[in-house]
């Protein structure tokens, strides 16, 4: 029996106790293993859900019980995740999670106390929703091939806006205020809008295809609150799309630059084509050539699904440490670019398009 102990009952914790259940004969007859949720950690009481009688509210008796293998932390934010992820961790308990602020703050951390204690750390949740990418990239794409290339639509809420923008010829702030009403823009629209949300995640990806971990604050990034009617309908008449792009880039040298701009994206890529609160990440290896991954990036139950398939891997795979999975986060700003020369932005980008604003 494998004993997981969920952190966070909020959308993400509910759709991954919601997936855990509903697949529950699928999951135990692949693994071979029952599977049950013993504990869920919240502030709040649930008393009509019917695992409201497994809420607690001490996250010590999770750290404490030796039944629990498998810890789901799905809190948001880097505090207290970070502080029961470690703890979880350092007591023996392979660790999941959907939260990219905290992946990409102390994931060399945490991957290290991973690796001090046998155990696993993942974190497939936190990039693209429900699109399998870290795995794929991690354990299949870097092993066969050196990555050179990664550019990707990372975040749901710009792309709502931009797609909307574009088809109904309507101003920024119409569309945001369509997207807060939907949901998937927060009351404070910042991170999403100001690309930071994209910014975290590319660092996550970068980390995994370039072997270094650039912290974000060294990215330049710039999101889309200044894109006109007139910018999109330019775009449309010179044959592209505006899209909020996250690059990464592996240039002469092992040198790396990564940015977050909205481009004008020429519609012969496949990224033009993508619409609403889709994400679709393109790497480029040097044998497989154009990748292209592309699915719901946000919402409820893409995101558990994403979250239930590291549990999963870690019971199918086992929870003593992947020596592949350390290999991600050596921090190291050293090996970051900051100042690309013009021209080699414009090989770099011949293919995907041309950034909207300058410099
Ligand atoms: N705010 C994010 C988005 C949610 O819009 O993509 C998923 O990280």
């Amino acid at each position: 029996m494998v004993n997981v102990a969920i952190l966070g009952y909020g959308t993400v914790g509910n759709g991954t106790a919601q997936v855990l259940t509903g697949n529950l004969e699928n999951l135990e007859k692949r693994l071979g293993q029952k599977i049950n949720i013993k504990y869920i950690l919240d502030l709040r009481e649930f008393p009509d859900d019917p695992l409201g009688g497994r809420v607690i509210h001490d996250f010590k008796i999770i750290e404490n019980d030796p039944e629990v293998s498998i810890v789901a932390e799905m809190l948001g934010g880097a505090h207290p995740a970070y502080d029961f992820s470690a703890a979880a961790l350092r007591a023996g308990k392979s660790v999941v999670t959907s939260n990219k602020e905290v992946v990409e703050k102390f994931g060399d951390e945490l991957l290290r106390l991973a690796e001090e204690n046998r155990v696993r750390y993942r974190f497939e949740a936190s990039v693209g929703g429900g699109i399998p990418v870290i795995s794929p990239l991690m354990h299949s794409v870097v092993t066969s091939n050196k990555v050179t290339e990664i550019n990707a639509i990372l975040n749901g809420t710009t792309n709502y806006i931009l797609s909307r923008m574009s088809r109904e010829n309507i101003d920024y702030e119409t569309a945001l205020k369509e997207a807060q009403k939907l949901g998937y823009a927060e009351a404070n629209p910042s991170a999403d809008v100001d690309g930071l949300d994209a910014c975290r995640k590319i660092c996550i990806l970068a980390a995994i295809a370039f072997g270094k971990l650039i912290p974000m604050e060294k990215v330049k990034t710039r999101g889309i609150r200044d894109i006109t009617p007139e910018h999109i309908k330019n775009a449309e008449k010179n044959g592209a799309h505006i899209r909020l792009i996250a690059r990464a880039l592996l240039l002469d040298g092992e040198k790396i630059h990564l940015e977050v701009a909205p481009y004008a994206v020429k519609n012969e890529n496949p990224l033009s084509g993508v619409d609403d609160v889709f994400n679709a990440v393109l790497i480029h290896g040097n044998y497989s050539d154009d990748i292209m991954l592309y699915g719901k990036g946000a919402g409820k139950f893409p995101t558990a699904s994403a979250v239930v398939s590291d549990i999963a891997d870690i019971i199918a795979r086992g929870s003593s440490f992947a020596p592949d999975e350390v290999l991600c986060f050596d921090r190291a700003p050293e090996a970051y670019e900051e100042k690309l020369s013009e021209k080699l932005i414009k090989e770099t980008a011949d293919a995907l398009g041309t950034p909207v604003f300058e410099g």
